[in-house]
């Protein structure tokens, strides 16, 4: 008996993990952007770092070059109801050298952040430029200032139909992979309505930029 539900479950396993060793196989080429497409894991393409005391330009340009953040949602599994969950989510705030600040996702109902977000739609995103090298090349440790860090708060929507299309081009465009995505899953494009933002970019505490001063922030 217990053989057989071993075998059996060796068998579900194997056939789980099938087609996630494929992905990891074929991940590498198509999983990210890359260099030119948004990905500024290596030094090379990172562009400067805004002046510190504009909080505004420096929180656009954090949203810009990462690729993803950690969305805290209010839980709605029954384990921990109410409480604070987080989950790294794949992002982008428009192609490389045209974000327009508000971070984009490809979600899935299937997601525990979807399902949460769906009871409850508040949300706050954290990105910091130790997802980048900049903090690593410049030995900043990433809970200092000095490794710019922001904390976004606000609601995820769905976004709508005139959106829509830079939404799609600005997250695949960085993910490529995201194209490739089972269809089953019912994936569909949501952005962050930003209400709040903190800066962590200098000693002396958390700045406060209001959405108006972010999105008023041109970049050349
Ligand atoms: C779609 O969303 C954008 C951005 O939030 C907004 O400016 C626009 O008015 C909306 N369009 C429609 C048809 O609701
Ligand atoms: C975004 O948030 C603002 C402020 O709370 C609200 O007035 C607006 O309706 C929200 N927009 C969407 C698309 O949810
Ligand atoms: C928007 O930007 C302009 C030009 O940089 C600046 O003069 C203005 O004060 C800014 N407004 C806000 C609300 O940040």
């Amino acid at each position: 008996m217990t053989g057989r539900a071993g075998g059996s479950a060796r068998a579900l396993v194997a056939a789980l993990l099938a087609p996630a060793l494929v992905a990891l196989l074929v991940a590498p080429a198509r999983g990210r952007g890359g260099r030119g497409h948004g990905d500024w894991d290596a030094a090379a393409p990172l562009p400067p770092l805004p002046p510190r005391e504009d909080a505004a330009r420096v929180a656009r340009f954090v949203t810009h070059v990462c690729d993803w953040g950690a969305l805290a949602t209010v839980s709605a599994e029954p384990a921990v109801r109410g409480r604070a969950f987080a989950d790294v989510l794949s992002l982008s705030d428009g192609p490389p050298g045209a974000g327009r600040g508000a971070p984009y996702f490809y979600l899935s109902p299937l997601q525990l952040s979807a399902g949460n977000l769906r009871e409850n739609p508040h949300a706050t995103l954290t990105m910091s430029l130790a997802q980048t090298n900049f903090c690593r090349k410049q030995g900043f440790d990433p809970q200092s200032p000095l490794c710019a860090h922001i904390i976004l708060s606000g609601t995820v929507t769905k976004v709508n139909q005139t959106e829509m299309g830079f939404a799609k081009h600005s997250l695949f465009v960085r993910h490529p992979e995201m194209k490739t995505w089972p269809s089953s899953h019912n994936w569909f494009f949501a952005k962050l309505n930003i209400t709040n933002i903190w800066v962590l970019d200098y000693f002396g505490g958390p700045k406060i930029v209001t959405p108006e001063e972010y999105y008023n922030v041109t970049f050349q």
